[in-house]
C-alpha cells in the first residue's frame, strides 16, 4: 500500500504562464481527489507548500496546479521546465461537501489565485450538471492579464453562467470593471436554495459576507476554503491551527459559521 505521507516524484508534463505571476504545472500522475482538497508539492532543497489541484477530478492522466510566484517554493517551481520532477504528497483535507450541494443552486465566488479549487469544482459540477440547479461563477482579477481561466471560460459558459470582472481595465478590455461583489446584481439568487462557495482574498470574502447576509443567505449555506501556512499537512505541527481546528485536517473547506472572520 502506498504511504500517503511520503513525497512521490512526479514529472512536469507541461508548464506555461497563465498570467505574468502564475504558472500552470501539469503533472503526469493520476490523483484521486475531491475538489477543495490540497496536495503538498515540493522541490528537494527548497521545501514544500500546499496547492489545490485545479483540474477535473475525473482526469485520469494528469492533474494541474496553478502556482503564483511568491516565496521560496513557488519561485523555484517557476524556474522549472517540462520533464523536470517535483514531489507531491496527498491529497489531504476534506474537500467540498458535494453530497450536500446536490439539488441546490451553486454560487461560486473567487478572486485572483483563489481560483484553483473552484476551477476543479466547476469541472465536477459540469460533469454532473443534471444534479444541480442554477450554477454561477463570479470571478474577479486585478486586471485582464491576471484572469487565470481565459482558456476555460468559453467551454464552461455552456453549462455555468460565468461572470468576469477586473479592478483595472486595459485599453482593449471590453468586459466588466469593478469588484467581484458587484456581480451578484446580475444573478437570480434564491437564498433558500443556494449554497455559496468562496475562495479568494480576505477583503473579497468580507465584502461578500455582507452582501450574502443582506439577501438572506445564512452562514450554514456558505463554504469557504481557508489558506494557512502549513508544514506537515497531517495535523502534527500546529502551523495551520485556527482556534481549535487545523486547516490541514478539519479543512481547508469550512462552513462559514466555523471560522474566525478576522480577515486582513
Ligand atoms: C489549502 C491551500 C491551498 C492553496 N492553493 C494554492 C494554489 O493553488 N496556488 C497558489 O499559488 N497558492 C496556493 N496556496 C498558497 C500557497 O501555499 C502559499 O502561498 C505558500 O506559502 C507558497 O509557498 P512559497 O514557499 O512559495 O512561499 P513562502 O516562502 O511561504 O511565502 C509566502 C508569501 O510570503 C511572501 N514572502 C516570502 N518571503 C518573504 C520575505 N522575505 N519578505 C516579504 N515577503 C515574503 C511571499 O511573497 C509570498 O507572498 C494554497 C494554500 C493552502 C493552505
Ligand atoms: S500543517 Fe501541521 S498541523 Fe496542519
Amino acid at each position: 500500500m502506498k504511504n500517503l505521507y511520503q513525497p512521490q516524484p512526479v514529472k512536469i508534463e507541461k508548464i506555461e504562464f497563465l498570467s505574468p505571476s502564475v504558472k500552470l504545472l501539469r503533472l503526469k500522475k493520476r490523483l484521486n481527489f475531491v475538489p477543495g482538497q490540497f496536495v503538498l508539492a515540493g522541490l528537494w532543497g527548497y521545501g514544500e507548500a500546499p496547492f489545490g489541484p485545479a483540474s477535473s477530478p475525473y482526469q485520469k492522466q494528469y492533474f494541474d496546479l496553478m502556482v503564483r510566484k511568491g516565496g521560496t517554493v513557488s519561485a523555484a517551481f517557476h524556474s522549472l521546465k517540462k520533464g523536470d520532477e517535483i514531489t507531491v504528497r496527498g491529497p489531504y483535507g476534506n474537500g467540498f461537501p458535494l453530497d450536500f450541494f446536490k439539488g441546490k443552486d451553486i454560487l461560486m465566488v473567487s478572486g485572483g489565485c483563489g481560483i484553483p479549487p473552484i476551477a476543479s469544482l466547476t469541472e465536477y459540477l459540469i460533469k454532473n450538471r443534471e444534479d444541480f440547479g442554477r450554477i454561477y461563477l463570479a470571478y474577479g482579477a486585478t486586471n485582464p492579464d491576471e484572469i487565470l481561466i481565459k482558456d476555460m471560460v468559453d467551454r464552461w459558459q455552456k453549462s455555468v453562467k460565468v461572470l468576469l470582472t477586473v479592478d483595472a481595465p486595459t485599453p482593449d478590455w471590453r468586459g466588466r470593471v469593478g469588484f467581484v461583489t458587484e456581480l451578484i446584481k446580475e444573478m437570480k439568487v434564491n437564498p433558500l436554495d443556494t449554497v455559496v462557495v468562496m475562495c479568494g482574498p480576505g477583503p473579497m470574502v468580507a465584502a461578500m459576507e455582507k452582501i450574502l447576509k443582506s439577501i438572506g443567505i445564512t452562514d450554514r449555506r456558505i463554504f469557504i476554503s481557508e489558506e494557512r501556512k502549513m508544514q506537515c499537512g497531517i495535523g502534527k505541527c500546529q502551523h495551520c491551527a485556527t482556534g481549535e481546528k487545523y486547516v490541514c485536517l478539519d479543512g481547508p473547506v469550512f462552513n462559514y459559521d466555523e471560522i474566525d472572520k478576522n480577515f486582513d
